[in-house]
């Protein structure tokens, strides 16, 4: 215990007489408005959150390095991947559907959001520890993630919902056999690998273009928690993956992970086998191996949690030269969808606070706003084109907008088909060849148990196709090994008591 040795100050630095005693008429009598610290204390506790990231709420990272080790200077120009090159980096771990205070031990994908402050500006690769998504159109995630969270009457969380969205769209499968199976809930944050998930693009300092996948594999080692294990430590320790990653940093265990990607050759995406743009599938490592670029290491702990984590802002629109977007529709959604949100949850200065801010230099015509905390000297012109010396757009120097080709009417539909497109290959991959027995017995009774909760036959059935068409005996042994419904229902919602 240390004895305090500075005064309390107003937020404005004036002292304040006390920390324990509102002024009053009197001691026993009324409290009064002009206790100007009582009634900051108060709005300022008002004020204190920010709204929770409307996916990816409860969360929790560490400071740490980059460091490029290997040549990749044939596929990518970007200052942050050359050979040598140490940067500055910021990770964020989560799980999706929970709020802020929900159990870390929840069956859930995490997610592996990535801030490197690159010499070029940040460069932020926002990851999950899974390589493939439940959906491959934008447009889908606002209902995808609703089915996942709260009835709106009940405010419970419900499996109906859940298995009803999945079963409705076939192109869930493989991601929802990766969450059902062991790698459903990682033991701890520092035991699971990270994905960018999506396909990028890769531009040389020839400006030849490279299809690019990032994969974060643990040098701790893959471990996991059975469903009983996760039950019971979501009960007795929510925090127990933020602790764990806050713990093994201080004691000076810094946790790191090797990145290598697959690099698919421009003109190859055109007839590869599968759509290589689409979020749902991964390329089989046989095509496109893995080629080794640097390690990833976390050694600081935030010292203020709120201000360097909750208040961090990942984009998938952070690019930096060298480094593009991809025909990926998904992720052309999200390219909008986060910086938007931070403007919501953070404000529209956010890139200003000092964890969001470029390391680099900064210079641009964005002004104003709520908390403008930076600003360009008073000489630069706010406009452009300017005469007076103001920043310059150089094509050169920017490198990042590199396309590919295409063309044809607006449609709403789905991407082209490839040769071997198909929503059950990959999972049924998945089951047969990279489980083995004990892990597909792990996989039927974490499905079993899971569609336990289904109270609507009908939907059932249906969950039992899906798995049926991912592979037959797995189909038959979730059938089998499901007890008859108790309380059958035959909608979503049921009617509060009250209302009947
Ligand atoms: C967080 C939207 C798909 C990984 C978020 C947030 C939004 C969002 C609005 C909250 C951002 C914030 O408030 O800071 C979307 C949309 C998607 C999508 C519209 C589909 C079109 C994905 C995919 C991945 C992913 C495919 C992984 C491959 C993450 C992660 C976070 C996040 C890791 C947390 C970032 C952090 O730690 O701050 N998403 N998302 N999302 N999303 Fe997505």
């Amino acid at each position: 215990m240390t004895e305090p040795t500075k005064p309390t100050t107003t937020t404005s630095g004036a002292p304040v007489a006390s920390d324990q005693h509102s002024q009053s008429v009197g001691n026993d009598g009324s409290i009064v408005l002009t206790d100007h610290y009582l009634v900051e204390k108060l709005a300022q506790f008002n004020r204190e959150r920010v709204p929770e990231r409307v996916v990816h709420a409860k969360g929790g990272g560490a400071f740490g390095v980059f460091e490029t080790t290997e040549d990749v200077s044939q596929y990518t120009r970007a200052a942050v991947f050359q050979k040598g090159t140490t940067t500055e980096t910021l990770l964020r771990f989560s799980s999706v559907a929970g709020e802020q205070g929900s159990p870390d031990t929840w069956r859930d994908p995490r997610g592996f959001a990535l801030k490197f402050y690159t010499s070029e500006g940040n460069y932020d690769l926002v990851g999950n520890n899974t390589p493939v998504f439940f959906i491959k159109d934008g447009i889908k995630f606002p209902d995808f993630i609703r089915s996942q969270k709260r009835l709106p009457g009940s405010g419970l969380r419900d499996h109906n919902m859940q298995w009803d969205f999945w079963s409705l769209q076939p192109e869930s499968a493989h991601q929802v056999t990766w969450l059902m199976g062991d790698r459903g809930v990682p033991s701890s944050w520092r035991h699971m690998d990270g994905f960018g998930s999506h396909t990028y693009q890769w531009i040389n300092a020839a400006g030849e273009r490279f299809w690019v996948k990032y994969h974060f594999r643990t040098n701790q080692g893959h471990e996991t928690l059975t469903q009983e294990q996760a039950d019971q430590i979501a009960g007795e320790d929510a925090d127990f993956h933020r602790r764990d990653l806050f713990d093994a940093i201080e004691k000076g265990d810094h946790p790191s992970w090797d990145l290598s990607v697959q690099i698919m050759p421009y003109d190859d995406a055109k007839d590869y086998r599968f759509n290589p743009f689409d979020l749902t599938k991964v390329w089989p490592k046989g095509d496109y191996p893995l080629i080794p670029v640097g390690r990833l290491t976390l050694n600081r702990n935030p010292e203020n949690f709120f201000a360097q984590i909750e208040q961090a802002a990942f984009a998938p629109s952070n690019f930096v030269p060298g480094i593009a977007a991809s025909p990926d529709k998904m992720l052309q959604a999200r390219i909008f969808s986060y910086a938007d949100a931070h403007r919501y949850r953070v404000g529209t200065n956010h890139n200003q606070l000092p964890v969001n801010a470029p390391k680099s230099e900064a210079h641009h015509y964005s002004k104003e706003g709520a908390m403008t905390y930076s600003f360009p000297p008073a000489s630069q012109p706010v406009y452009a084109p300017n005469s007076f010396g103001g920043p310059h757009a150089d094509p050169a120097a920017h490198g990042d907008d590199r396309g590919w080709e295409s063309d044809g009417e607006l449609v709403r539909a789905a991407a082209t088909l490839h040769a071997d497109d198909d929503d059950f290959v990959q999972p049924r991959t998945l089951v047969n060849e990279v489980m083995d027995d004990a892990a597909r017995e792990r996989l039927v009774s974490n499905i079993v148990g899971h569609v336990s909760a289904v109270t609507i036959p009908e939907l059932r059935e249906r969950v039992i196709q899906y798995w049926t068409n991912v592979d037959a005996t797995l189909g038959q042994r979730v059938a089998d090994g499901l007890e008859p419904i108790e309380s059958p229902t035959d909608t979503l919602v049921p009617e509060p008591t009250a209302a009947k």
